[in-house]
């Protein structure tokens, strides 16, 4: 056989293969002799380029070439959909469709994924080109990256000039394990970063995946009739539908006929059921292996759909309900540049203050230039700001551009705070300066938050003080400076009583056990629970793992379970930075605990992120700060009254008004029996009690 036709027999058979894995979840042979034909397929393509077809399986490892991502006019009017934020609105839809003619008429329900809108071009079967949703005419082209999609098919079943649009999504789990790669705040994030990379090699490293829910043939004539045999012959083509679908007719059985007819798994139901379907779903989305944002009524029938037709913005045939999440209506004012504790540059829209969710908002985040971008944010555009899952708010879409003329928002590349130029890193500007004094009062005040060294009185604001009048510079600076020095310059509120939190809460921290301060050295990927794996793992000192890093020795973390490659080499390369170097090497020197102690600290620290108060007298804790010891040892604050911030109040006898507050605070209150339990009763030892005026200054 000759070369050519070699070469093209194998990439038919990995392209089958490929869709049979990634499509259907079917593997059809081994991995090795996947492999074996693969290779074979890369060899012959390098020797031979000119016969390398650009449907070739092999595009799907990506590239390292970059690309700046072309503007394309898109062949289609790409639009958005009309929104309803109640399902009675999607059932008045529903009615307003049915004058139309109810007997002929029925409606498709599908999951809203929360990802990123692609359009797929295909000319005489093959992929030509895929292009982001853009502002629906004109959006950019990121081919290479799709490519490196599996289930997005390179060559179809048939010959056809074909345009499809789907999603591009992460999947939840995978999420999680890729996130702290590009620190993206949600998997619709992740997905729209990865689709931008500049090189498609570093896109074919998150798994992205695809659902296509539109197809537009160029040959009208070969458009089936309905939308459920559109979505029939799409899977028939090698695409990926999303089999969580359901028809909604006059009755169930004509439900049930339809999809058979047209050859497509789905759900039947009639009319009424419709509310209570999409009520139903939305109950249980959490369960899904996606996100999703809301669900999709569309009309099922083309001819109604054709009749209806199009605003500018949106087809008169379809509906998105969307899942509520509490969302305002403001005007950007203007954008701003924060710089986080790694150097990482967020952008922030100022915004006119609005309700939001029970609080007033007067700034979101708009994450980084690519979401800019998709969005077309500019300032004095009106958006619309969510808060999903109670974190940051953010904001969702342009609702009216600005009348200004304002374009889309340039992020500047160069520190706000420190001038310095910025390092592109995936997604994310970087300021590359650790002196960037913005970045020194993250990482100060990182090291001693409540979750780290639980230096209470280094608060944000204490340290942007401190830094100001140039007392310290950077984490170890914390324990070297003479506090006392603070009193000579008569600072306003840092007086004598501040000055010696600042020296206790110093103290105090060098007792932290390792864990502790390894999780507030803030390397990636090593946060409370990443800290404890290392450690379990083996590294139960600093010194074994700035060994294993000088010596690139990845094997040394990734024998631990948990630990991947990519964590691996994050860790290693944070610990093969000089500054972070000195940094620890200061802080050793200091006096900060950086080996665990087995034997003290293998309790569990039960009490992180708790903050105790004990009063009253007790059997087994006399006096009384043995008590105090036992919280301190499982990771427990202590405090000397009940404040706001109390969460637990040990309550022994006689405890008289310390018990009112806490009540009326409602603040947990224990006793000294269920606090036994809660330690374990064995735990209780005699043990002397700390010096008294450690405790007492909490
Ligand atoms: S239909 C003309 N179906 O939602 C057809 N869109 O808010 C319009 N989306 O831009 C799109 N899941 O990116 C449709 N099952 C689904 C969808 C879906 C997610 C996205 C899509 C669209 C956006 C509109």
């Amino acid at each position: 056989m000759d070369i050519k036709a070699r070469m093209q027999e194998l990439t038919n058979e990995l392209l089958r293969y490929q869709e049979a894995y990634y499509v259907e979840g079917k593997s059809l042979v081994s991995d090795l002799e996947y492999d074996g034909l693969f290779d074979e397929l890369s060899k012959l393509e390098k020797e031979h380029p000119e016969y390398a077809s650009s449907s070739s399986p092999t595009q799907r490892v990506g590239s390292d070439l970059t690309s700046d991502f072309p503007e394309v006019k898109h062949t289609i009017p790409v639009l958005s959909l009309d929104k309803a934020y109640s399902v009675e609105e999607v059932l008045s839809f529903m009615g307003k469709c049915e004058e139309k003619g109810k007997e002929k008429l029925s409606f498709v329900e599908e999951e809203k994924i929360d990802g990123i809108s692609m359009v797929l071009y295909y000319e005489d079967g093959i992929l030509v080109r895929g292009v982001t949703r853009g502002n629906g005419s004109v959006g950019n082209d990121v081919t290479a990256n799709i490519k490196t999609i599996n289930q997005i098919p390179l060559r179809l079943k048939e010959k056809v000039n074909l345009v499809v649009r789907g999603e591009v999504y992460l999947a939840k789990a995978d999420f999680l394990k890729f996130k702290d790669l590009d620190g993206a705040a949600n998997p619709r994030n992740l997905a729209a970063g990865s689709v931008r990379r500049q090189k498609s090699s570093e896109t074919a490293q998150i798994p992205l995946q695809i659902f296509i829910y539109e197809g537009f043939w160029e040959d009208e004539s070969k458009t089936p009739q309905d939308h459920i045999s559109i979505l029939a012959k799409l899977k028939e083509l090698g695409f990926r539908i999303n089999p969580h679908l359901a028809l909604f007719s006059s009755s169930k059985e004509k439900s049930e006929n339809m999809l058979k007819t047209a050859g497509l798994e789905g759900k039947a139901y009639s009319f009424d059921s419709l509310g209570s379907y999409i009520k139903d779903v939305t109950q249980k989305r959490q369960d899904l292996e996606y996100e999703i944002d809301g669900m999709v009524t569309k009309i099922n029938e083309l001819d109604v759909r054709k009749e209806l037709g199009y605003t500018q913005h949106h087809p008169r045939w379809a509906i998105a309900y969307k899942f509520e999440s509490p969302q305002a209506e403001t005007i950007i004012n203007g954008i701003t540049m924060q710089v986080g504790r790694t150097g990482r540059i967020t952008p922030v829209a100022e915004l006119n203050p609005v309700a939001l969710g029970g609080s007033t908002v007067k700034r979101a985040t708009l994450h980084n230039q690519e979401y800019i971008d998709e969005l077309e944010i500019a300032i004095g555009d009106k958006v619309s700001v969510v808060k999903r899952g109670d974190v940051i708010p953010a904001v969702e879409e342009v609702l009216e551009k600005n009348e200004e003329g304002n374009t889309t928002f340039k992020i500047p590349h160069i520190c706000p705070c420190c001038n310095t130029p910025l390092e592109e890193k995936g997604a994310h500007l970087f300021c590359p300066n650790p002196e960037c004094p913005d970045q020194v009062l993250g990482r100060i005040a990182f090291f001693a938050s409540r979750e780290c060294m639980d230096m209470e009185s280094f608060g944000p604001k204490s340290v942007e003080v401190l830094i100001k009048h140039g007392f310290i510079k950077d984490i170890p600076d914390l324990y070297t400076f003479n506090y006392d020095k603070i009193l000579d310059e008569n600072i306003k509120g840092l007086g004598e009583k501040t000055v010696n939190q600042f020296k206790v809460a110093v103290k105090e921290s060098k007792k932290k056990p390792f864990r502790v301060v390894l999780t507030s050295l803030g390397l990636p990927e090593v946060g409370k629970k990443g800290a404890e794996i290392l450690i379990k793992g083996g590294f139960d000192s600093i010194d074994k793992l700035i060994q294993a890093s000088l010596n690139k020795d990845i094997e040394a973390f990734t024998k631990i379970p948990q630990i991947g490659e990519q964590t691996a080499t994050l860790i290693i390369n944070a610990l093969n930075d000089k500054v972070l170097l000195e940094r620890i090497e200061k802080l050793k020197s200091a006096g900060l605990q950086f080996e665990e102690n087995h034997e003290e600290n293998s309790l569990e620290q039960i009490f992180a992120g708790q903050v105790w108060c004990v009063t009253g007298s007790f059997e087994h804790y006399n006096p009384r700060s043995l008590a105090l010891a036992e919280i301190e040892k499982r990771g427990g604050r202590t405090t000397s009254s009940v404040t706001s911030k109390t969460t637990h109040l040990l309550l022994g006898k006689g405890g008289g008004s310390k018990r009112a507050t806490a009540e009326s605070l409602g603040v947990k209150l224990v006793d000294e029996g269920e606090f036994l339990k809660m330690i374990g009763e064995g735990e209780v030892k005699t043990e002397s009690a700390p010096e008294d005026g450690q405790l007492s200054l909490f």
